[in-house]
C-alpha cells in the first residue's frame, strides 16, 4: 500500500532548525500603577524586555481600514503596545499564521525576528507604541512575502 506523501512525516518539508514560531511571540503584562488621578504604566529595558531599547516610534492618526506593516526583519526584535485604542497583529513564520488582538495600554507583544507581521483593523484614535532593538535599518527588512518565506523554508 502506498502511504500518501501527506502522511509521511519524513517526506514533509522540514522547517529550519530554529526556525522561528508564531509560538515565540508573546504577550507581556507590563506594570500598572493604578491611581484614582489616572493610571501608569512603565517599561524599561532588561526588566520587562529580552533587549535594551534602541530605538521608540508610533504609529497614529491611522485612517479607518489602513493596514500597516507587511513585512518580517532579519533581526529586530520588537514590543508593540496599543497605548491608546486598539488593532490586530497577523504574524506568520512562514508555516503558520496567528492574529494577536493588542486592546490594553499595559499588555504588549513581543515580536522576534523572522516573524512576518501585518497590522490592521485600527481603532478610531489608536496609537500603536513600538519598542524596537536596534535604530531603523531597511537592510534588516523582508518587504517581499514570498522572498521571506523561500527564506524560512
Ligand atoms: P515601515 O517600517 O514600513 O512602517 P510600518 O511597518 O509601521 O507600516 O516604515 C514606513 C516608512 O518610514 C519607511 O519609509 C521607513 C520609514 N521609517 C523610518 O525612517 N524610521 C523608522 O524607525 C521606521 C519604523 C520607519
Amino acid at each position: 500500500m502506498t502511504v500518501p506523501t501527506a502522511l509521511r512525516p519524513d517526506l514533509a518539508p522540514s522547517p529550519r532548525a530554529n526556525a522561528a514560531s508564531v509560538d515565540d511571540c508573546r504577550l507581556i503584562e507590563l506594570p500598572r500603577i493604578t491611581d484614582p488621578r489616572g493610571n501608569l504604566t512603565f517599561i524599561e529595558g532588561g526588566a520587562h524586555l529580552p533587549f535594551s531599547i534602541e530605538r521608540v516610534y508610533y504609529l497614529y492618526d491611522v485612517p479607518g481600514g489602513a493596514e500597516r506593516g507587511g513585512h518580517a526583519h532579519r533581526a529586530l526584535q520588537q514590543l508593540l503596545v496599543a497605548v491608546a485604542g486598539s488593532f490586530e497583529v497577523l504574524l506568520d513564520d512562514g508555516r503558520r499564521r496567528r492574529r494577536v488582538r493588542l486592546d490594553r495600554p499595559y499588555r504588549g507583544l513581543l515580536i522576534g525576528p523572522m516573524i512576518w507581521r501585518e497590522l490592521d483593523e485600527f481603532s478610531s484614535g489608536s496609537v500603536c507604541l513600538v519598542l524596537a532593538s536596534q535604530c531603523y535599518d531597511e537592510a534588516d527588512y523582508y518587504r517581499d512575502h514570498a522572498a521571506f518565506v523561500a527564506e524560512v523554508l
